[in-house]
């Protein structure tokens, strides 16, 4: 039986990742200009996923006004609460239990960004041998992750969350199969962690302490976890670096002497002009105004901005900003409708600044 549903997640409150995410959900942000969760629907799509359920927090239509019914992508996208709170991740699979009913799925945790294709990971699990299986990267610090032990034949013998001395340098990333039944069976049996949730690694230990079979492939090429800020802009830098070249064009009005060099988008309606220079990778959303500044490389741009003077590299900027200063803005996030402007009281010097809450600036 060949895996066609998933489940996704799009709650959460991204708190890591405040102030952006006090006012957009974390699963929307921009990486290379495209909503986070666009990313893995396309991996799971890929795949060879048909039905999608992606979880949403109570009350908030933001995700079903982005991501709409999945025509978009040829495939079917039902919008789910996650009942009684948040849980944690194991819980959303529960509260999706009905959906899945006796089918084999696929969890995938909408922030987990990866370059490779999970294609054959699925091809392998269809052949019906597993009941469960696992997709493992190496990194740097495992102990942010679920932590896969294994015996001296490299098969799995149990995973361990967040161990404070993992016992090698491999992580469990937030892509996983199931079997018909199995997670279900097993949430039953499974107690909250000290932290108050439902994990999953809870569940995956359980089915290996219980004969569950359990297999793991290795994702090739890289993974990011996006839940820090730091983490969020290296995936946009590395997705931006490994689109192909014909996912870009530039498809504004540019005037002479802008200088445009690598990898670049722009999208229609927007205008460059004079004394501007754009240094690919970088895509600059639809109806932008560019006056004089530098941009790139590895900036992701949103529509409707208004750009003059600065030089902004490595950066990930939602839509509707100003930024009109001669200022180097280097590994930022900044959140919509934003504005870096000169003074208008001249007779004061110093910054004027209306900054929300949690807000960073390092200057
Ligand atoms: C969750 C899982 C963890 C996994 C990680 C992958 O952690 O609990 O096992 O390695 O996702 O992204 P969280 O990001 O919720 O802390």
């Amino acid at each position: 039986m060949k895996v066609k549903k998933a489940i996704l997640t799009g709650g959460g409150r991204a708190t890591r990742l405040h102030p952006i995410t006090a006012t957009i959900n974390k699963h929307l942000l921009p990486l290379a200009n495209k909503p986070m969760i666009f990313h893995a629907i396309e991996k799971a799509v890929e795949a060879g996923i048909t039905d999608i359920f992606i979880n949403t927090n109570p009350g908030e239509t933001e995700l079903q006004k982005y991501i709409g019914d999945g025509g978009h992508w040829g495939v079917t996208i039902t919008y789910f609460e996650q009942t009684g709170g948040p849980q944690g991740i194991a819980h959303v699979v529960n509260v999706a239990k009905d959906f899945i009913g006796d089918d084999p799925f696929m969890f995938y945790l909408s922030d987990n960004i990866l370059l490779g294709s999970i294609k054959d990971m699925v091809a392998e699990f269809n052949q019906g041998e597993h009941d469960c299986m696992l997709a493992l990267s190496e990194v740097k610090d495992p102990q942010r992750f679920g932590v896969p032990i294994f015996d001296e034949h490299k098969r799995l013998v149990d995973v361990h969350e967040k161990p404070a001395e993992p016992q090698n340098n491999f992580a469990v990333t937030g892509i996983y199969l199931y079997g018909p039944r199995v997670f279900f069976d097993t949430f039953k049996h499974i107690k909250k962690s000290d932290r108050g949730e439902y994990e999953i690694s809870s569940i995956h230990s359980h089915f290996l302490q219980h004969n569950k079979k359990v297999g793991y492939k290795e994702i090739t090429g890289w993974w990011k976890d996006t839940g820090k800020t730091n983490d969020l802009l290296i995936a946009n830098t590395l997705l931006l670096e490994n689109m192909s070249e014909d996912e870009f064009s530039v498809n504004a009005e540019v005037e002479e002497g802008v200088e445009i060099s690598g990898n670049v988008h722009i999208g229609s309606g927007s205008r460059i002009g004079k004394n501007t220079t754009i240094k690919g990778p970088v895509i600059i959303g639809e109806n932008c105004m560019l006056d004089d500044c530098t941009i790139g490389p590895n900036v992701t741009l949103g529509a409707g901005s208004d750009i003059a003077y600065a030089t902004i590299e490595n950066s990930v900027l939602l839509h509707n900003i100003t930024i009109r200063v001669p200022k180097k803005i280097t590994q930022s996030i900044i959140g919509k409708n934003a504005q870096i402007i000169p003074r208008v009281d001249t007779h004061c010097d110093g910054h004027a600044m209306i900054i929300g809450d949690k807000t960073i600036i390092e200057m």
